[in-house]
């Protein structure tokens, strides 16, 4: 055994009998080393051996704290077995209407607040473009976009193990714009589609739009993709394409694992169904260690692969892009029918960033921020909220899920919440006929503060409030 791993066993050890409790700071790396005889290098591996698994967190320049996520997870529950049906959900328009203020609180918007975010380097890099190459910048984009920008996404598919050519990647207007890309062309009005539930709302809108009809895969907190229920409704249904982010599904925070990824291609292969694969989070691994995209297992050439800017640079500059693999010509016609090409001084930008900046740097402190922030977010709901709440175990991304004890209503706290300026996402959102009434989702993106303390506990009041 390596003197790390004693090391990191020693601390499971103590954390598992209690003697390290729950959100109690782990000894300093320099205390662990002078304590255990070794060197600082090795007592950093320790703890990151631990972060790993799950039993410690980072939080900057704090050091090492035990995990605490004290709550149960939401329960796993077997959503109404349903023929295959259109969206049917009002609460995807009115609650969004609700949420278009600028004065919230934003514990409902899925992104990292600008502070988290390149905002000065991005800034230099779009004067640059304009300063250096202002024909281009004004210019159209090609339909497919900018190659420079294609190849620095191409390479990071390869760093993850996906044979992904710049040929075949489609910039597009986010994440948003490429599913919906990749629905249009795949799909005509009246097919079946699947989706996870709980799923983002901005995928029900669009296979609302499109006028499919939705078959709903239970995404289980902690697990993933229920791959049996994805067989079982593929071998009772006539799928066309299968909508699903595997990598830290939205609002769950799962990841799916690998054999469960490559079982879910196995069966959608065998039952002739196209993976829409939306992987916005997949760099949001709060463990550090990203996980692969199922196009990196794609052997049948059945996957479409969608990613995002959104999360990790900025959601203003809309960036993303479609892996379009045997699609992608179809796609870059689609997307000229659409657009005629995406904006071209953000794909310039972001190239140029992406060449002059070390991303995984700047990936690290978000993703460690990130970590952090749900870990208190958890902590806050702890000791705020009534007993009997429950709250998923996020392993990335950007959310925290929350269920309400027996008789809470996730739709009334979301409307007291918003009278108080917290802005919050009810639970009806997230499937297609408006489930799950008894949860709530909140935001990981902010840092924490006193204010967010407050809000956590005002919010802990109301859900008392309601419960009478
Ligand atoms: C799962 C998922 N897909 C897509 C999007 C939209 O991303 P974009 O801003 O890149 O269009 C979001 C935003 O919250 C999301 O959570």
């Amino acid at each position: 055994m390596l003197l790390y791993e004693r090391l990191a066993g020693e601390l499971r050890t103590q954390i598992a009998q209690g003697a390290l409790h729950a959100g109690e700071r782990l000894p300093s790396i320099r205390q662990l080393a002078q304590g255990h005889g070794v060197s600082v290098a090795t007592a950093v591996q320790a703890c990151l051996q631990l972060e790993r698994e799950g039993l410690a967190v980072a939080r900057p320049r704090s050091g090492y704290f035990v995990r605490a996520m004290a709550l149960q997870p939401p329960t796993a529950r077997s959503p109404r077995r349903r023929a295959p049906g259109i969206v049917s959900n009002p609460a995807l328009q009115n609650v969004l209407d609700m949420l278009a203020r600028s004065d919230l609180l934003p514990l409902h918007s899925a992104t990292p607040t600008p502070a988290l975010l390149p905002q000065s380097a991005l800034t230099a890099s779009l004067a640059r473009c304009l300063r250096h190459g202002a024909s281009a910048a004004l210019d159209y984009a090609p339909p497919q976009g900018h190659l420079d920008l294609r190849r620095q996404i191409a390479q990071r598919y390869a760093q993850v193990g996906a044979a992904v050519a710049p040929d075949e990647i489609v910039i597009t207007a986010g994440a948003m714009e490429a599913i919906n890309l990749a629905l249009r062309i795949v799909t005509t009005p009246g097919d079946v589609v699947l989706v996870e539930t709980p799923t983002y709302h901005g995928i029900l809108q669009t296979v609302a739009a499109l006028q499919l009809k939705v078959l709903e895969v239970p995404n289980l907190p902690g697990q993933g993709i229920d791959i049996a229920r994805l067989e079982q409704l593929q071998q009772q249904n006539t799928v066309r394409a299968a909508i699903v982010v595997p990598n830290f599904n939205n609002p769950l925070g799962s990841l799916t694992s690998d054999v469960d990824k490559q079982a879910l291609l196995e069966s959608c292969a065998q039952h002739g169904t196209v993976v829409i694969e939306d992987d916005i989070y997949g760099e949001l691994a709060w463990s550090g260690q990203r996980p692969s995209p199922l196009r990196r297992w794609d052997r049948h050439g059945i996957v479409i692969s969608c990613g995002s800017f959104s999360k990790t640079l900025s959601p203003g500059l809309r960036v993303g892009w479609l892996a379009g693999g045997n699609w992608t010509d179809a796609l870059i016609r689609a997307k000229y029918f659409s657009t005629v090409g995406s904006a071209s001084l953000p794909q310039l930008a972001i190239a140029d960033y992406l060449q002059r900046h070390d991303l995984e740097r700047h990936l690290r402190r978000l993703r460690r921020t990130l970590a952090d922030n749900g870990q208190r977010l958890h902590e806050a709901v702890t000791r705020h909220w009534p007993a009997g709440t429950r709250a998923s175990e996020p392993q990335g991304g950007l959310s925290l899920w929350l269920q309400l004890p027996a008789g809470g209503d996730g739709s009334a706290l979301f409307e007291a919440a918003l009278a108080k300026g917290i802005g919050t996402s009810p639970g009806v959102l997230f499937s297609s006929r408006g489930d799950y009434a008894d949860c709530l989702r909140l935001s990981c993106g902010l840092p924490w503060n006193e204010r967010l303390d407050h809000a956590l506990k005002r919010l802990g009041q109301l859900a008392a409030h309601q419960l009478g």
